[in-house]
């Protein structure tokens, strides 16, 4: 399927560059600019955006790592 007409991007694209940029970092968060960046691509209209998200949170890889779950809660706390 194409997400991103622009850019000429498929989600399979999406998905093989979340796969790709996990085994490089398994701790970084994976974001659409950085996917654009793996791919060499930039967006144009940003007409794509929320099929893009879309795409994005539907892989199994682009969840927030274990490592970084839960680190806004002390910070919340200690603020109160
Ligand atoms: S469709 Fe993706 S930037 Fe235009």
């Amino acid at each position: 399927m194409i997400v991103c007409h622009c850019a000429r991007i498929r989600s399979s694209d999406i998905h093989a560059a979340v796969a790709w940029m996990r085994a490089a970092d398994p701790h970084g968060l994976i974001t659409p600019g950085k996917v654009y960046r793996a791919l060499g691509k930039r967006p144009e209209c940003g007409g794509c955006v929320s099929l893009f998200v879309d795409v994005l949170r539907a892989d199994e890889n682009t969840g927030v790592p274990p490592v970084l779950r839960g680190l806004r809660s002390p910070a919340k706390r200690r603020m109160k």
